[in-house]
């Protein structure tokens, strides 16, 4: 046992130590030796050793080195060191964190770290909190519990008797709400498309001059944190124009509700705590290990009625607080292991300054590129960065050559009808060096490809 998990560990930590200096895209050799791991299953067991090191051979020359400082693609986070070795330890205890009774270990830590949260979002304490795969998960979750409280408010058991029959119910989302959302609606059964869109402005957020009036029997889904510009929908305003109706207010803050734990970005998000229910991602910003979102709904028995298992074999009879009271799965990791390890080593400065030394990255690549001249397309309030260099061809031909080059790696994007570059500024380790070094190299590729 000893020399192999010897071995996990030295694998890792080369890897780990090189990450920062590493090519960032996955190079044509590596990809190609992936076929070495396709062979028809031998009969007789492997020696472990042997198995891992086949491993590292060829599955790690073919990461995406998606933990580098200098990764901005998508909206992608690293993983803090403790939280690469709390989450070996709590791969090691292996807990099937679905039950208080069986699990009270990982339960209590999901407890604590759902008081933490709540209270670095400045969202309401006695929010239930859902520890789930990622946001598109948290979005479901969320939703699920919006499908319950309104249903229920409208005299239907939505649980119970599903939505064959079911009252009418209205739905309203921002025109540029994040797909993943669409697909939490397909999944409840509530449709992708029977939705009401709201226009937006030019930063992406909904346009409170166009909502439509809001009946009873309502879910809106606002965002924190458009994915291209970073801004959030005036969220405040939307939870006073339909206080007075059968509704509830979401929230998508995949990335974006993390600035409520910043001084100095929370303005944003002022009143967001009206809302009735919240999704975020810890794997993004917080950087912890894949795959961690959370849902936070203020009605936790709403929550609970959509999500709890009643089967008379499982011990909840008196039990605490038991996770899967609150999640889609029963059985699952201890998700809540990697994030009470953050915040524990962070604190809550250490959270505000990885929010803010994020945002003055963003803000320092926009610079860069408005001093070259090239039109930043958005005002960068968080961590996002739309770069227009001057047409789709140019756009495209440009970043493709980053991606070979590898130095850095961005994104692409096609927003308010321009394909574009996206960066994103969400890895703990970045800081203002790694910006400078990838604005060279993307200033100069963008005035090599400008001058042919
Ligand atoms: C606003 C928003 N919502 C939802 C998601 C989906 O998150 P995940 O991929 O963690 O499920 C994302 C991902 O980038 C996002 O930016």
């Amino acid at each position: 046992m000893s020399d192999l998990l010897d071995k996990a560990k030295e694998f890792a930590e080369a890897y780990l130590n090189k990450m920062n200096n590493e090519k960032i895209q996955v190079g044509d050799e590596a990809r190609k030796n992936l076929s070495h791991l396709d062979f028809d299953l031998q009969q007789e067991p492997v020696d472990e050793l042997e198995v891992i090191e086949r491993m590292n051979k060829y599955i790690e020359p073919a990461t995406m080195k998606m933990t580098s400082s200098k990764f901005f693609g998508f909206v992608i986070g690293g993983s803090y060191p403790v939280s690469i070795a709390s989450n070996w330890m709590s791969t090691a205890w292996d807990q099937n964190t679905g039950l208080e009774k069986t699990t009270p270990a990982t339960a209590a830590v999901e407890s604590v770290s759902s008081k933490w949260l709540l209270k670095i979002l400045g969202l309401p304490k006695d929010s239930a909190t859902a520890f789930v795969t990622g946001a598109t998960v948290a979005n479901f979750t969320a939703l699920a519990a919006a499908r319950n409280h309104v249903f229920k408010k409208a005299g239907w058991d939505v649980e119970a008797d599903g939505l064959i029959g079911a009252p009418d119910l209205q739905i309203i989302i921002s025109e540029e709400s994040h797909p993943t959302v669409y697909k939490s609606l397909a999944m409840l059964g509530l449709g992708r498309n029977r939705v009401t869109k709201v226009k937006t402005d030019d930063q992406g957020r909904m346009d409170i001059s166009s909502f439509p009036e809001v009946k009873e029997n309502s879910i809106v889904i606002t965002q924190a944190g458009n994915i291209n510009s970073g801004a959030c929908d005036p969220i405040s305003e939307i939870c006073d124009l339909v206080k007075n109706k059968n509704s509830w207010v979401h929230v998508d803050g995949a990335f974006g509700l993390w600035a409520k734990a910043s001084s100095k970005h929370k303005y944003l998000l002022e009143g967001v705590e009206k809302a009735d229910s919240w999704a975020t991602d810890a794997h993004k910003w917080l950087n912890v290990p894949y795959d961690s979102g959370l849902a936070f709904v203020k009605h936790k028995h709403a929550l609970k009625a959509a999500m709890a298992i009643t089967a008379s074999y499982l011990p909840t009879e008196n039990a605490g607080r038991n996770p899967s009271d609150y999640t889609p799965e029963l059985s699952r990791r201890a998700r809540g292991v990697d994030i009470y390890a953050v915040l524990h080593h962070l604190g809550t400065s250490g959270v505000e300054e990885l929010v803010n030394r994020c945002c003055a990255c963003a803000k320092q690549f926009a610079e860069g590129f408005a001093a070259a001249d090239y039109k930043v397309m958005n005002d960068v309030v968080l961590n996002q960065v739309v770069v227009d260099f001057g047409s789709e061809e140019l756009n495209l031909k440009i970043m493709d050559a980053v991606q070979k080059d590898s130095t850095c790696w961005v994104g692409q994007t096609i927003w308010k009808g321009i394909t574009a570059m996206r960066i994103s500024v969400s890895n703990w380790q970045t800081n203002s060096q790694d910006v400078e070094e990838s604005l060279n190299v993307i200033l100069k590729i963008a005035e090599e490809i400008k001058g042919k």
